[in-house]
């Protein structure tokens, strides 16, 4: 049985770039799909998927990992209440999962706008009609202010809604884990007290 680790002790934004292109190569859909979990004052949790849109050593103060959403959905008065958040990948075609926790801030507007008029005008008007995670009595309501959205913007971009925005999570913890035989799972936990300070790292028994 092979004795070793098989997750380096290299930067963890590295390490992270190397399995997320292994999951572009390997995963059938969106290998950019995370649960993000959050929790209201009460410490009560809740988790959704989103999609990773940017990540990297330039985002946030010491790196992050990018995501965009409604600022007004359940998400998004969770974060305004709790700066803190945590996210999952989980590739199933490579036995991996990778658990990132941090503390959040918002992107600039700039990078809020350029991100979302990156995004095909059909999804801009998408989500420019959604009052996400509200109730919605009826379907059409939804339907119908897609519809005049398109009437009022007929060709190109749509102004970003204000609470259309993305946030930046700068790990204080990254955690690899690789499937091994017989349940003799690898994984490595990479910390810091700051996003400024540098990484120390532990394997953890499975
Ligand atoms: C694969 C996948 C990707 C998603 N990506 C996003 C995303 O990037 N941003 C977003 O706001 N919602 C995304 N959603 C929808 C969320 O999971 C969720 O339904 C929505 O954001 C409302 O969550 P909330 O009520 O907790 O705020 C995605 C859903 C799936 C299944």
């Amino acid at each position: 049985m092979d004795q070793e680790s098989t997750i380096p002790q290299s930067d963890p934004f590295s390490l992270f770039e190397i399995w997320f292109g292994e999951a572009k190569a390997s995963e059938p859909n969106d290998p950019n799909a995370m649960a993000l979990a959050t929790a209201n004052p009460q410490a009560r949790p809740s988790v959704r998927m989103v999609l990773l849109k940017g990540h990297g050593a330039h985002w946030g103060s010491g790196g992050g990992f990018v995501f965009y959403t409604n600022a007004e959905s359940r998400k998004g008065e969770e974060i305004r209440a709790n700066m803190h958040a945590s996210l999952l990948f989980h590739w199933k075609s490579l036995r991996r999962q990778i658990r990132i926790e941090g503390p959040l801030e918002e992107v600039s507007s700039d990078q809020a706008d350029a991100y979302f008029h990156s995004r095909p005008r059909g999804s801009q008007i998408g989500s420019a009609a959604s009052d996400q995670s509200r109730p919605l009595p009826d379907r059409k309501l939804y339907l119908d202010r897609v519809a005049s959205l398109e009437e009022r913007y007929p060709e190109g971009d749509i102004p970003r809604p204000p609470h259309w925005t993305g946030f930046v999570l700068s790990p204080l913890a990254i955690e690899f884990w690789q499937d091994r035989d017989y349940r003799l799972h690898d994984r490595r936990r990479f910390t810091r007290s700051s996003p400024t300070e540098a990484w120390s790292n532990t394997l953890l028994y499975p």
